[in-house]
């Protein structure tokens, strides 16, 4: 059975003195089969991102320069994980609401989805995203 709460990975790195290298491999490192990747840059001081949950959407997020936080909000309680190394990355499943704030300058935030892009998959409304967990329960 997956995971219902976020997990923080830890990538492999091979450490060289011309300067370090990580990578992903869908289904070993993450559990799940890649299909879109995007990433969050440029991002103002003080501005938030992705604020919302998604039905099916599992995703890792590792911050591949500077730091920002992610929130994520689940069963137990919620959860703040400040990233800032490169070779981690935060596993979120499907069903959490989560967002990204507190990013330093020149931090990018890199996504792997496991899903296409839909909007059919978001749920921007906290109180719809309480209702749906509530749905979800029964
Ligand atoms: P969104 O995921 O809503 O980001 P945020 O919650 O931070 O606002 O994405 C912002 C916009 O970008 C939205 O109009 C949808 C579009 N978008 C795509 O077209 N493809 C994608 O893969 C993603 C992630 C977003």
């Amino acid at each position: 059975m997956k995971n219902l709460l976020p997990e923080l990975i830890h990538l492999p790195k091979i450490e060289d003195p011309r300067g370090n290298l990580t990578f992903i491999e869908a289904e070993m490192h993450i559990p799940f089969e890649i299909k879109r990747v995007y990433w969050i840059y440029d991002v103002p001081g003080g501005q938030a991102r992705g604020g919302h949950a998604f039905r099916e959407q599992e995703e890792l997020i590792v911050a591949l320069s500077g730091s920002f936080d992610v929130e994520v909000k689940h069963g137990l309680g919620s959860q703040r994980i400040h990233l800032n190394r490169s070779y981690y990355g935060l596993y979120i499943p499907n069903g959490l609401w989560r967002h990204f704030d507190n990013f330093s300058t020149n931090s990018t935030a890199l996504v792997l989805s496991s899903t296409y892009y839909d909007e059919h998959d978001y749920i921007r409304d906290f109180d719809d995203y309480l209702l749906y967990k509530k749905t979800m329960q029964k």
